[in-house]
């Protein structure tokens, strides 16, 4: 039975641990789209080896806030020490049990500050089962070697489903008609009610949401048009227009699916709805700042704009109640007080297929992390992937220096590595953090013990692992 520092040993310890640094090659690397990582893809190799690294069960897993059963499940599959509690953990308890762990599972609840990591001697890695990492200390995580990563595109088709629903429900004015049966009204009216065949539906951010949404949209029989800085492979008969006056002027619903930047902030205001077309519709799920509500105030008001539908804002409660109100937004009364308006509480990506999604895609960077020191997709490390160990390298080793990014590094650590044959090396840097990565084949126990000891005795070394 191998102890819980197998896979960062202390130093006085390797002379016992020697055996443990091993790697579980099994080749299921993330594909990233062609909106992800700009590593280029890595496809498993047909003989890929299927080790299993250091004794598995000595892994230990702690999972808080009842992360998705897919994800437990292929943890628990690894071999790893699962332990999973259903909620967050206040701080003094946090920190006594991420002391043993090496890698957390959390949601949004579990802050994991500066001063709960310094205490987790033995992490490697956080696996956010979520959207946001805001509740992580990023930096501090990087600077000590332990990587972070999140789901952020494993609910795209949930929020592209539920603005396809809001494009006809707005064309429909369904909305106020059961605001109305609720309320005891009988109005049947088809007066400014729409079918949405032939309508022209404009994208603005044609990535993981907007491209699902073209597709769906064009099943349904409305034209697809899409605005977007790259310039992009439009999906079945969309078409990209460049210039964002003329895509305005052309569609029918205008939906906003760009990320939070400067230069989004804003980008639709009151000139841009001077430019839709009149009676048109507006949504946005994507940020709250991407649209200046008090001009859409402004424009619904004046009948330009026909509906609309909101599912993010400026500023959102932290918790659920009665907090969407005139002291959170200035303009939440004026906002509420509009017809044919639909509001909805931030749900765009909020469906149970989305959690299963999202504990098969973090467990398995957690996974692929731990038996393959694989960094594709986290969020405070660069991004370093190299293709398999297979089974016919059998003295094989796959050394890992998470290291300072300072002038002079890569020369002491090829003088340590280049005496052996490096079949294959990549090395990438993020702000003060360097990650390298090299393959080094026909190496022995006590080879790689000397290369562990000597990586870890350079001044630049935050994390040495080396896995055969
Ligand atoms: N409502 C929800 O619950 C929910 C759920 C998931 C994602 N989101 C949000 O949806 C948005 C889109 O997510 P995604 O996964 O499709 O992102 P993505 O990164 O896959 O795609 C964004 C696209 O926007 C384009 N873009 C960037 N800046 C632009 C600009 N100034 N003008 C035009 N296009 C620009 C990019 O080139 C890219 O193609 C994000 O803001 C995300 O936070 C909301």
């Amino acid at each position: 039975m191998t102890s819980a520092q197998d896979i960062r040993p202390r130093q006085d310890e390797l002379a016992a641990q020697a055996q443990y640094f091993s790697t579980s090659p099994n080749a299921s690397f993330h594909s990233p789209s062609s909106h992800g990582s700009a590593l280029t893809r890595t496809i498993p190799l047909p003989n890929a080896k299927h080790l299993k690294p250091f004794a598995t069960e000595d892994i230990k897993v702690l999972l808080l806030e009842n992360v998705n059963q897919t994800g437990r499940d292929i943890l628990s599959q690894q071999g790893y020490q699962v332990e999973f509690l259903k909620s967050s953990l206040p701080e003094d308890q946090l920190i006594e049990k991420i002391r043993d762990v090496h890698v957390i599972g959390i949601r949004s609840k579990t802050k994991l500050s500066a001063r709960v990591l310094k205490e987790a001697k033995n992490l490697i890695v956080i696996g956010c089962f979520c959207i946001g990492t805001n509740q992580v200390d990023l930096q501090y995580a990087a600077d000590h070697g332990i990587a972070v990563f999140n789901s952020p595109f494993s609910n795209s088709r949930s929020v592209a489903e539920l603005v396809i629903a809001e494009i006809i429900v707005l064309a429909r004015q369904l909305g106020d008609r059961s605001n109305e049966m609720h309320a005891g009204t009988w109005n049947k009216v088809s007066n400014g009610c729409w079918e949405i065949r032939g309508k022209t539906l404009g994208i603005i951010g044609y990535g993981h949401i907007g491209a699902q949404l073209s597709v769906l949209a064009e099943s349904m029989g409305l034209s697809v048009i899409f605005y977007d800085v790259v310039n992009l492979m439009a999906l079945g008969s969309a078409r990209q227009v460049d210039s964002m006056e003329a895509f305005l002027s052309e569609a029918d619903f205008v939906s906003c699916h760009v990320p939070e930047l400067p230069e989004t902030k804003g980008m639709i205001g009151a000139k841009q709805f001077e430019q839709m077309k009149k009676g048109s519709y507006l949504i946005n799920a994507s940020r709250g700042t991407v649209v200046d509500i008090p001009a859409l105030i402004d424009a619904m008001r004046s009948g330009k704009i026909a509906g609309a539908a909101l599912d993010v804002y400026p500023n959102e409660p932290a918790g659920n109640g009665d907090y969407f109100n005139s002291e959170l937004n200035s303009w939440g009364a004026d906002l509420r007080s509009l017809k044919n308006l639909i509001l909805s509480p931030h749900i765009g990506g909020s469906t149970e297929e989305a959690q299963s999604a999202i504990g098969v895609e973090v467990a398995q960077a957690l996974t692929r992390y731990v038996n393959e020191g694989t960094t594709l997709g986290a969020v405070n490390l660069p991004e370093v992937a190299l293709r398999s160990l297979t089974m016919d390298e059998p003295d094989h080793a796959r050394v890992i220096y998470i290291h300072q990014n300072i002038p002079g590094v890569l020369r002491k650590v090829n003088e340590i590595i280049g005496d052996h044959n490096v079949d294959k090396q990549m090395t990438d840097s993020r702000g003060d953090v360097a990650y390298l990565m090299a393959d080094i084949s026909n190496v022995n126990t006590t080879q790689i013990k000397d290369l562990y000891t000597s990586l870890e005795s350079l001044p630049s070394r935050i994390q040495t692992r080396i896995l055969y």
